[in-house]
């Protein structure tokens, strides 16, 4: 344990001990963007577009404050995440995934994100992230996002942080009235929780996963209040395998009525994308080793 956060710990009962954590994606002051380009560090980078990892992702120094939460614990930088039209992943033998524009950041320990998934998803984890938006590079709440989310390789979602209107077809004329909504959604995509994300403050999330008995409970707090529970401990159907954590700005397509139906189906290919370039701000990114 370091000396830091020793001393942090014993002054302020919510700090986290570094015993108890699995994994930290809170990103020091020692760490630069060329770490980000060589997927250096607690996050694997390579689910981006075309440019390199620090054209979509910056790392703020101290020119903006994180999340209060941990900072007599940690000195942070914030994480800026950007998407824009070139923000196209093409995975390792696949077609460009079109419908979509997406920069995600993967947790990886010792530079494996697997290998991790099978240390810290075990008995109960609990996954902590706040957010924050980007006033400069607003998203578009037409369309959906999805910006926090554990991802089995069967591509479902263990838990997930959605925004924006729901993925429809045909589209609706407008915004869904929930659309500025943050939801925390279950495998089954049942929503758990929402506030609204408002400007100016950071929203803190921990998100507690029992891995046996296949439960979550979700904790939220603004700024620097203590996170509450928000839910009860609520059953997660569905929810078997490990996957991997990952940040991200994802935004999906919106339907194109003049595609095919097989096309307007599929979301990853296919749809409607302007090319704007959009943002949502990170920090406070950490998995904890919880007994309760
Ligand atoms: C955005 O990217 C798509 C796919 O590469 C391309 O077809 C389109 O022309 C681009 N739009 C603009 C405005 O650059
Ligand atoms: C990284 O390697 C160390 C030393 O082998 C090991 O103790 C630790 O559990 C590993 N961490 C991850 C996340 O793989
Ligand atoms: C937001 O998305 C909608 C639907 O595609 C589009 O009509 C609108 O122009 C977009 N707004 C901006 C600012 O790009
Ligand atoms: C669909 O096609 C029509 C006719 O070519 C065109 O005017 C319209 O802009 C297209 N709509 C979209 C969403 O691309």
């Amino acid at each position: 344990m370091s000396v830091r956060s020793f001393i942090a710990f014993s002054l302020i009962g919510s700090a986290v001990a570094s015993a108890s954590l699995y994994w930290d994606g809170r990103v020091p002051q020692s760490m630069t963007e060329s770490d980000l380009d060589s997927s250096l560090g607690p996050y694997l980078t390579v689910v981006k577009g075309s440019e390199t990892a620090s054209h979509y992702t910056s790392l703020l120094g101290t020119s903006q404050l994180p999340t209060p939460l941990w900072k007599n614990t940690i000195s942070e930088q914030v994480i800026s995440v950007t998407i824009d039209n070139s923000s196209i992943f093409i995975p390792g033998g696949g077609s460009p995934q079109s419908g979509f524009r997406r920069t995600d950041l993967i947790a990886q320990g010792n530079g494996s994100n697997s290998a991790l998934d099978t240390i810290m998803e075990v008995g109960m984890s609990k996954f902590h992230f706040s957010l924050k938006r980007n006033e400069h590079l607003p998203l578009n709440y037409s369309h959906e996002y999805q910006l926090v989310y554990i991802e089995p390789t069967d591509g479902s979602h263990i838990f997930e942080l959605q925004l924006g209107t729901p993925f429809n077809i045909p589209t609706a004329s407008a915004p869904a009235a929930d659309s500025t909504l943050l939801k925390i959604r279950n495998h089954a995509l049942d929503l758990l929780f929402e506030t609204p994300f408002t400007a100016g403050e950071w929203h803190n999330f921990a998100i507690r996963v029992d891995w046996n008995k296949l439960t979550l409970q979700v904790f939220y707090s603004t700024g620097n209040f203590e996170l509450c529970p928000v839910t009860s401990v609520l059953s997660n159907p569905g929810l078997a395998a490990q996957g991997d954590f990952h940040l991200a700005l994802l935004k999906l397509p919106l339907a194109d009525p003049n595609e095919t139906t097989t096309e307007q189906d599929d979301v990853v290919h296919f749809g409607i994308q302007e090319a704007t370039t959009e943002g949502v701000f990170y920090s406070g990114v950490f998995v904890e080793n919880v007994s309760k």
